[in-house]
Formats: C-alpha cells, structure tokens, sequence
C-alpha cells in the first residue's frame, strides 16, 4: 500500500510527536487523600499544554487510561492525579518514584481563560484540571471566585495550591462538604446558585462528576452566564478515530474536554444522562 504523505488529514499519526508515547520517570508521588496519589513527571510537551488538556498514561500490561494534567510548568514539569478506581488506577497508584509510565498527550481542547469576572467549580477529583486554570486565571481575571466541594474533609484536593494561587489577587474562595466536616456543608452548586443570584459573571469553569457539571450548566443557562465545563468518556485513540468518546455528534477526546455551553446545548440528549461503555454500548450514566 502507498501512502500518500500530502494527504493526510489533521489527525495526528503514532509519529506525530504528540501522539508519540514517550517513557517518562516519576518523579516524586505525593498522597493527596485516601485513595488520591499526584504523580510528578517531566516532558517537554506537557509543560506547553493548556489548563484542561489532557494525556493517557499507558501502564504496559494492564491499560492505557485518559488523565488530566494538574501542574503545568514552563520547564516541562508536570503532574497527574489519580483517584484509584479500578484495575489500571490501582496499578499505577503502587508506582513509586524512579519508576517508569508511558504517555501521550496533551490532547484535546482546554479552558480558555478570560478577563473579567470569573467562577470556576470544581467537584472531587474533578478539580485537578482546574488547579492550572486557577494558576492562570490567578494573571487574567479582574476577579476569582472559587467554589470547591467533596464529600468529606479528606476528600477535599489541593486546598493549599489554590490558596496559594489566589492568595494575591482579587478573590472568594468557598470549600463545601457535603457532610459539613470541613467549610460550608451542602452541595457546591447551591453555594454556586446563591452567587449567581447576587453576581453577574462573565464565564463559569467547571470540572466534576458529570451531575455536577449538569447542573452548573443549567444555572449558568438561567442566568445567561457562559459556561466551559470539561466532561469525561471512554476514551482509547483520543484523537478523533476511534469514536469511543462520543456525545451526540462530538468526540470529547478531540471536540473537548472542554467544551462550551453552545457545544452542550448541541448535545443535550446525551449530556448528564448517557454515556458509552467500554464496549460502546449506551449506558445511563
Ligand atoms: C479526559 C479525562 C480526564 C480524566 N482525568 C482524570 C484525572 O485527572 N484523575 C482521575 O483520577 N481520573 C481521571 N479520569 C478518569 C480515569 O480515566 C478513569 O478513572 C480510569 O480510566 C479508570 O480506569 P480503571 O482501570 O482504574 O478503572 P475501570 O474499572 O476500568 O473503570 C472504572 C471507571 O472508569 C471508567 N473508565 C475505564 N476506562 C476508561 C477510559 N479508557 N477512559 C475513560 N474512562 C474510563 C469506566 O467507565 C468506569 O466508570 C479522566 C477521564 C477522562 C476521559
Ligand atoms: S477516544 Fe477515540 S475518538 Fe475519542
């Protein structure tokens, strides 16, 4: 078979440095709850990827699983975190530093950061891909208004890096558990609604469990307020090929993870009500 290089399309091939897997040793593992590891890593194309993108780490033998990127620097230093969940999760949550993972990446579509007044919500490990965003934000916005929720204290992430991170600009920071053991007790949301009912914001970032972002997508559709809401599907290629992501007619992988509230609205049977399995069968989500 020839392959004719002029016409390849905008999908990136296995020899495209993005999507080259590259071995990278970690670093440093830090514990950040129970069941919550950060894993530090150096790479030179993560260190230029945007708030919100995306790698998958290939753990050989047992899978190759999507992660956000939690930390973004400049000089390639990066990190992932990873809830344990499941067989590969499990797997990579007992490497330890100086061993080795495999990754591609970054993929997919980040936040875009804005001026003006900003919320951002972030729910249980969902708030990683929101640390970078808030770091960025930190330079950007006029002002920051933080809203983070967990089910318990201990499950509550990156408390100090978000402080730190807004500690000198103009912002609100709200810590919600729904078990009231830490902040204000109750669901992140409603502390959300009450903002939106005094406040008018010029973008709304959220990252959680997928209920969460459903709801933050309706208030910020009653109260006109934009919306930028990172979501999470099966994902295998994440490039665009293997059609395992799907929402409507999106592919999350290469359409998102971020996407926008005009996005969600075209999708609006399938957001926060179906997903597809691992054998791309429907499910309720
Ligand atoms: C863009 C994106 C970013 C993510 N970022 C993070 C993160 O920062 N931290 C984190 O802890 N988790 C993150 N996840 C979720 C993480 O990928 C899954 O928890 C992981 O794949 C589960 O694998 P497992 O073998 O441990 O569990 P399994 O037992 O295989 O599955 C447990 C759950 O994870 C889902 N899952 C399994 N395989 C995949 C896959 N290939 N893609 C997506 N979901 C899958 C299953 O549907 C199931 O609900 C992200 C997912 C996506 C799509
Ligand atoms: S993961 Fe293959 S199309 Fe998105």
């Amino acid at each position: 078979m020839t392959v004719n290089l002029r016409n390849r399309s905008s999908v990136p091939s296995a020899f495209d440095s993005v999507n080259r897997m590259r071995i990278v040793e970690i670093m440093d593992v830090r514990r950040e709850s129970a069941n919550v590891k950060a894993f530090t890593f150096k790479d030179r194309l993560c260190g230029r990827a945007e708030a919100g993108q995306f790698v998958m780490v290939w753990i050989p033998g047992v899978d190759e699983i999507p992660m956000s990127l939690s930390t973004i620097t400049a000089d390639g230093l990066s990190s992932i975190t990873v809830a344990e969940v499941g067989e590969a999760t499990k797997a990579l949550n007992q490497r330890k530093p100086g061993d080795t993972m495999g990754i591609r990446g970054p993929f997919g579509k980040g936040f875009t950061p804005t001026e003006g007044n900003v919320m951002i919500v972030g729910g249980g490990t969902g708030v990683g891909p929101l640390v970078p965003l808030t770091e960025k934000l930190a330079e950007t916005a006029a002002k920051v208004t933080l809203l983070v929720g967990a089910k318990t204290k201990d499950e509550l992430l990156f408390l100090d890096r978000l402080e730190k991170a807004l500690s000198n600009v103009n912002s609100e920071i709200v810590f919600t558990t729904d078990d009231g053991s830490y902040g204000l007790g109750g669901l992140v949301t409603d502390q959300a609604e009450q903002k939106l009912m005094k406040e008018t914001f010029d973008m709304i970032y959220t990252c959680g469990p997928e209920q969460m972002i459903y709801k933050m997508f309706l208030l910020a559709e009653q109260h006109q307020a934009p919306l930028q809401a990172s979501l999470e599907r099966v994902m295998r290629c994440a490039i665009g090929i293997c059609g395992s992501c799907g929402i409507g007619n999106l592919m999350v992988c290469k359409d998102g993870p971020v996407l926008t509230s005009e996005q969600l609205r075209s999708v609006k049977e399938d957001f926060g009500r179906f997903q597809l399995d691992l054998s791309g069968r429907k499910i309720k989500l």
